[in-house]
């Protein structure tokens, strides 16, 4: 069977533009025999010559610093947006209406307007076949897929806690210059829509249940920076940021995120603990899943780790190497756009593995609640507006 190409219209160069286009790179051959080989048509950024330069190292046929040239251009059936966040709406929804299979990168929008936006549209194209993907990589961690593997078959009994804490100290040196995230009109907000929109999906993901309420506690620690011109530029977002959340399946749960967290390049810790047994999860042990169950005899009972690299048991170790040589980060991207590139191909739905424009949307309304309650303080409830 030959496979069927997809042509890629891609915009963004920088981080998340080089970690999707490494994906769409590989999986043909890792997931071989693949329906789909990913063409690489066409690369957009605003610098010119960074662009240029960008397209011809990643291998795009060509390159724009205008996003409507590649919704106009036919060859394109898949656009990737992993822009800023200003520049998430507009290009997703002309894509959609073009009729072009749309992933945008997380969090969806700059807010819950435009997010609502971006969900019509979506529900709209949906109709004529055209899928959509929230890049919500985590949900592709083979540990996090076991993690709610184990929840999904009971043996965590009831939930009681879900515990998330994302701490980098990438911030923590008042000298690190600004740039887009730390600007509300480019980002919407700061350590909330970029790591806690991330540890609110997963919590969705994992449980299978929704969030019902929310009190947050959101803080600048430091609030002007280097600007390019050696200037200093106000910092309108936060830098560290509290959740309590209510959850409709009757847990608590926790979600701290700093980006001041002096000492931590990234540590993500997920804590999950139920009435039989309960989880942990570190992402820089991304191929360990800690695991304890009251159900093994008392005197070894303990949290077990889970290495989950075994081909035949774990979510995706068959396509990679043999047992014990485990994963990292780029396969986390490798393995969502798999997935998305398979739906397309299948005709399969997104959902439930992959997030989509519905999902990003229900994770916006609980950053826009916590924004509303950081703002005014007490416990603000989460709308959970109809999604037909
Ligand atoms: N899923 C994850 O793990 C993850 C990690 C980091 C970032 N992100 C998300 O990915 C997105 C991009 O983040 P990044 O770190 O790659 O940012 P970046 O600054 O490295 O790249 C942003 C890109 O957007 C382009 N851009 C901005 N405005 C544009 C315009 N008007 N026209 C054309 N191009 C424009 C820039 O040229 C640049 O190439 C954000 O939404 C961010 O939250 C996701």
């Amino acid at each position: 069977m030959m496979p069927v190409k997809f042509g890629i219209g891609m915009l963004g160069y920088g981080f998340m533009g080089k970690a999707h286009t490494n994906a769409f790179k590989k999986i043909p051959y890792i997931f071989y025999p693949f329906p789909v080989e990913p063409e690489l048509v066409a690369i957009c950024g605003r610098d010119k010559a960074n662009v240029r330069e960008t397209a011809a190292r990643y291998r795009y046929q060509k390159w724009t610093t205008d996003w409507r040239e590649m919704i106009a251009d036919d060859r394109i059936q898949i656009f990737d947006n992993t822009g800023s966040n200003d520049i998430h709406c507009e290009p997703c929804i002309a894509a959609l209406k073009a009729g072009k299979h749309v992933i945008v990168e997380k969090p969806m929008a700059l807010n819950l307007a435009e997010a609502w936006r971006m969900y019509r549209a979506a529900r709209e194209a949906e109709e004529k076949g055209t899928k959509h993907l929230v890049a919500f990589n985590y949900r592709f961690v083979p540990a996090l897929r076991l993690a709610r593997r184990i929840i999904a078959e009971g043996c965590l009994g009831r939930i009681y806690h879900f515990r998330s804490a994302y701490l980098l100290d990438r911030l923590s040196d008042p000298t690190a210059p600004f740039f887009w995230r730390l600007n509300k009109e480019r980002a919407g907000s700061g350590v909330l829509g970029d790591l806690n929109s991330h540890a609110i999906d997963i919590l969705r993901f994992l449980l299978q249940t929704e969030i019902n309420a929310v009190m947050a506690w959101n803080h600048t620690f430091i609030s002007q920076r280097p600007g390019p011109n050696g200037d200093n530029c106000p910092v309108d977002v936060e830098d560290a940021s509290m959740l309590w959340l209510k959850l409709t399946n009757g847990a608590m749960a926790t979600l701290e995120a700093s980006k001041v967290a002096t000492g931590y390049k990234t540590v993500w810790r997920i804590e999950i603990h139920g009435s039989e047994g309960g989880l942990a999860f570190e992402l820089s042990r991304g191929n360990e899943l800690q695991f304890y169950t009251k159900s093994d005899p008392l005197h070894l009972q303990g949290m077990r780790t889970i290495h989950v690299t075994e081909p035949e048991a774990h979510d995706y170790a068959r396509y990679w190497w043999p047992r014990g040589h485990g994963l990292g980060w780029e396969h986390y991207h490798i393995h969502m756009l798999e997935h998305f590139l398979r739906c397309i191909a299948t005709g399969a739905d997104v959902a439930p593995w992959g997030a989509t424009f519905a999902d990003g949307f229900r994770c916006q309304e609980v950053i826009e609640a916590a924004l509303v309650s950081g703002e005014k303080g007490g416990w603000v409830d989460i709308n959970h507006t109809q999604l037909e």
